[in-house]
């Protein structure tokens, strides 16, 4: 069994809260890694776990990287993970056993923000909604952001386009780039539309044939199988599926210059970067590439506008091309230039304490965070 509280001052979590309601079965660990920045926004995951040990170690992963992809995007806010240990993920959840998980959110006063993450809808998020403010991810007529998805894919495809620039030098776009996407779900058939949009040669492999099939007949882009992507030959790998995806063996099978997709967690260590930069390949880091869903989240606090999110994630250009700069100066790799970026923007922006509920935030220009949604929502 895990050290608990070892694990956690390794890496640096604030608190981990465990949840459980005999009536509906709910079992839930809260991971609040840091608060520093603000309240810890992270996704609700309903996932069927092997053990309370693995879903507890994603808890501490999963809510670390959200601190660094919230830092690094310059968001007011830190990172936090709820896990929900259920039998199957696709099933929908009962109201009771929803609103049983979002009193365990409320007990934490807004320390911690849920949105969604794999297996949560947007309806479990409103059932949530009825018993805490401190849920986003809503229906957008009442304030909501909608699917982060569109906007995710929007950020990939910006820092794509400083990928091009650091293959291949200044000026360079992604016309005539070979991009290999691996998942064509709600972020990578969105991505797809994009790149091809930039006049890039793009291939998707999915387990689900019939999304592949659909993106062929759409845009007439190239059908790979799953088995192959790794070892496609290509400008730049979009990982944009589930789960870790590079380990020792993979690494050593890439056949790519560049690897830059949504997908979160792709390092299975993080000193594969390192064996990523021996091989030469370029790697854009997931936790800043993947940032425009956060982002659009984020929008919810002030009073969601489609377009200030989508200016503030085609920003993700300019930050992943820093990363890269920084990456040269140090001589290090870039996943660790990132880390080191985020770190140096909580040392110098965080409150050097944790947030407390109703502290004044920088989303409410001051005013402590009472409610998440501002009764008027700025139309675009
Ligand atoms: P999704 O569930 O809509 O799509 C994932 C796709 O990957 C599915 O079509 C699935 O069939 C396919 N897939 C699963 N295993 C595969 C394999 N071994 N090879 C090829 N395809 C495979 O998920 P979504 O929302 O598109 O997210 C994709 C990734 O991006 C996930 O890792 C997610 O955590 C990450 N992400 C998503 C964000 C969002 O806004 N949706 C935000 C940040 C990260």
């Amino acid at each position: 069994m895990v050290e608990l509280l070892e694990a956690m001052s390794d890496r640096g979590h604030e608190q981990v809260v465990f949840g459980a309601d005999a009536e509906t079965g709910l079992r839930v660990i809260v991971a609040v890694h840091s608060t520093a920045l603000g309240p810890a926004l992270g996704g609700v995951r309903f996932w069927s776990y092997d053990s309370e040990e693995a879903a507890l170690l994603d808890a501490l992963r999963l809510s670390e990287a959200m601190t660094l992809k919230a830092a690094v995007a310059g968001l007011d806010q830190g990172g936090g993970k709820a896990v929900v240990l259920v039998d199957d993920p696709l099933q929908p959840r009962s109201d009771d056993f929803l609103l049983a998980l979002g009193r365990v959110i409320h007990e934490l006063g807004g320390r911690y923000l849920a949105s969604e993450d794999v297996g949560a809808t947007q309806r479990d998020m409103d059932v949530i909604a009825r018993v805490t403010p401190w849920v986003t991810g809503v229906d957008p007529d009442r304030g909501g952001s909608g699917s982060p998805s569109p906007m995710t894919a929007f950020g990939v495809s910006r820092a794509m386009r400083a990928v091009a620039r650091e293959l291949d030098g200044p000026g360079t776009l992604l016309a005539g780039k070979r991009v290999v996407i691996q998942g064509a779900g709600s972020v990578g058939s969105v991505l797809a539309r994009l790149l091809v949009g930039e006049g890039a040669r793009v291939a998707v492999a999915d387990v689900d044939r019939i999304r592949v099939e659909a993106l062929v007949a759409e845009l007439g882009v190239d059908a790979l199988d799953v088995h192959e992507v790794l070892e496609a030959e290509c400008d730049v790998f979009a990982p944009c599926a589930l789960g870790p995806v590079f380990d020792r063996s993979t690494v050593e099978r890439l056949r790519c210059r560049a690897i830059c997709g949504a997908a979160n967690n792709q390092l299975a260590d993080e000193s594969l970067d390192g064996e990523l930069a021996r091989r030469g390949i370029v790697y854009a880091p997931d936790f800043v590439v993947n940032a425009g869903g956060i982002i659009n989240v984020a929008g919810e606090f002030t009073g969601y506008s489609h377009a200030a999110a989508r200016e503030r994630t085609a920003g993700i250009e300019a930050t992943t091309a820093a990363v890269f700069a920084r990456s040269r100066r140090d001589r290090i790799p870039p996943d660790a230039a990132a880390r080191r970026l985020a770190r140096e923007r909580i040392a110098r922006d965080g409150v050097g304490r944790r947030w407390q509920p109703g502290d004044p935030t920088a989303w409410t220009h001051g005013a402590p965070l009472t409610t998440l949604r501002p009764a008027r929502v700025v139309a675009d």
